[in-house]
């Protein structure tokens, strides 16, 4: 019998990342290209209590993933949990980072169009997680992915999420965006101006967090100040 270079593909996970907390891979599930994204322990917890933990934020990043999909915010399809191996499996999307599509702006120059389409996605996407009562906790241009076959906002990494209706807690989200923004990608000036008017459009509770914002804003340039 003819062995097929491909036949034990299944096998392969490919390791994307090594982070404190999680390794991801890539992996095929079902014949499906897949992302696995295992947490590990803490090798000085005690392991009960250490597994319990595990999974307990294993447990909140799906659901956390589960309700921006029910709040109308594209995230990747969960397509299984092992609470033994500590694992959640994704659909891969197919795409760039926003943080590539900006690098590229800086190189090659910004294109006006798709910025914007971007930053509407991405300040859309952000007020419908927060009117839902949802922070996603690690808002970077690295969390964001664009769908290459629809141009499609997808947010990943619920690892931080948690729920809240605190405006306190959706301003620092939005702060927490802008300043990677600021550091990362100068050359696309106003891309968070757009993105917070998207997010005006969007949020119906845009106010009270937009008057929060100024206040972190502040914040944070009072503590740069000080050292
Ligand atoms: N569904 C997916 N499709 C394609 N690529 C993905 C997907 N999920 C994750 N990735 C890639 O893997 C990288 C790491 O994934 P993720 O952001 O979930 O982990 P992390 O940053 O290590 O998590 P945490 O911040 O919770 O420790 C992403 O930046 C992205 O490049
Ligand atoms: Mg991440």
């Amino acid at each position: 019998m003819e062995i097929k270079e491909h036949e034990n593909e299944e096998c392969f996970n490919v390791l994307l990342k090594q982070g404190a907390e999680a390794r991801v891979f890539e992996s095929t599930f079902l014949g499906k290209r897949s992302i696995v994204k295992e947490r590990f322990s803490k090798k000085y917890r005690h392991p009960l209590l250490d597994s319990k933990l595990t999974l307990k934020r294993l447990n909140a990043e799906a659901r956390c993933m589960t309700k921006a999909r029910r709040l109308g915010v594209s995230t990747p399809t969960l397509y299984a949990m092992d609470p033994v191996l500590h694992t959640l499996t994704f659909e891969y999307i197919e795409g760039p980072a926003v943080k590539e599509v900006l690098l590229a702006f800086g190189e090659h120059g910004v294109i006006e169009e798709q910025m914007d389409d971007i930053a509407k996605q991405i300040g859309d996407a952000i007020g419908k997680l927060h009117d839902g009562g949802l922070v996603h906790g690690d808002l970077t241009t690295s969390n964001m992915l664009i769908k290459s076959s629809t141009n499609q906002l997808v947010l990943i990494d619920f690892g931080l999420s948690y729920t809240s209706t605190l405006p306190e807690d959706k301003a620092v989200d939005l702060y927490v965006l802008e300043r990677a923004l600021l550091s990362m990608h100068s050359s696309c000036g106003n891309m968070m101006d757009r993105i917070l008017s998207a997010y005006r459009k969007s949020s119906k509770q845009w106010s009270s967090t937009m008057n929060k914002l100024a206040q972190v804003r502040q914040r944070g340039r009072k503590r740069t100040m000080i050292g």
